[in-house]
């Protein structure tokens, strides 16, 4: 018979559960699935969100035969809209939120529901070049150094608590397109690692600087 105590067992012992929402090309999306299936990430997909029935990203999830839903934004108020995609996200059982070029900033209600457990990746170092055309705004800054940050996200436009960042040089050459792909390939690489690192659970958040905890000493 299945018992109660035994739901809950399985609740609390299987595999932390991946949401992933975008709105686009979907490549940061296919790197997390790709570091899932090899077990680097040792999570499982719960349910891949695009607000965009035609973003790239979805004839890819169709095709992979990934558990998709399209939540289709386009003239809906933030809140309502957010509460589709958390209850969708909450029937898979997702416990983790990665935003992976999701053109949508979340409400209050979505980061509540997930607080701490959502994460996004943005094509700088924050906090310089938050927004759009990060990559641009980093060219016309004249900067030497850009790169990639993965964050979890907060009520702020790109700034809530740094978990990891890529470093990558400005060449003379860049322009907007050569820079971008450089980035992009760190993004893939830093995002898994994130994650990674993320459901380890070895780190605390001591105002904005999340710090990795403390080894358990073997003494207790
Ligand atoms: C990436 O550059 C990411 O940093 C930003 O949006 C872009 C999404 O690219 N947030 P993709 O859809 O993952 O290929």
């Amino acid at each position: 018979m299945f018992s109660m105590a035994d739901h809950l067992e399985s609740a609390e012992s299987r595999r932390p559960r991946l949401g992933i929402l975008f709105s686009g090309r979907g490549s940061n999306c296919q790197a997390i699935v790709a570091a899932v299936n090899s077990g680097h990430i040792p999570a499982e997909i719960g349910l891949l969100v695009s607000n965009r029935e035609h973003a790239p990203g979805v004839a890819w999830a169709r095709q992979q035969q990934l558990p998709l839903r399209i939540i289709a934004s386009a003239g809906r108020e933030r809140e309502e809209y957010d509460r589709e995609v958390v209850a969708s996200l909450r029937e898979q059982g997702v416990d983790w939120v990665c935003l992976a070029g999701f053109m949508r900033l979340l409400s209050a209600y979505f980061i509540a529901a997930y607080r701490n457990r959502i994460l996004n990746i943005h094509p700088s170092l924050l906090p310089a070049f938050p927004g759009l055309e990060a990559q641009r705004q980093a060219l016309e800054y004249g900067v030497r150094y850009s790169g990639c940050t993965v964050h979890l996200v907060d009520e702020s436009l790109d700034g809530g608590p740094i978990i990891a960042q890529a470093v990558v040089p400005v060449l003379d050459t860049d322009d907007e397109t050569a820079l971008a792909a450089r980035i992009l390939e760190q993004e893939h690489r830093l995002y898994a690692e994130a994650l990674r690192y993320m459901l380890s659970g070895g780190y605390y958040l001591q105002g904005r600087r999340l710090l990795r905890a403390p080894a358990p000493s073997a003494t207790g």
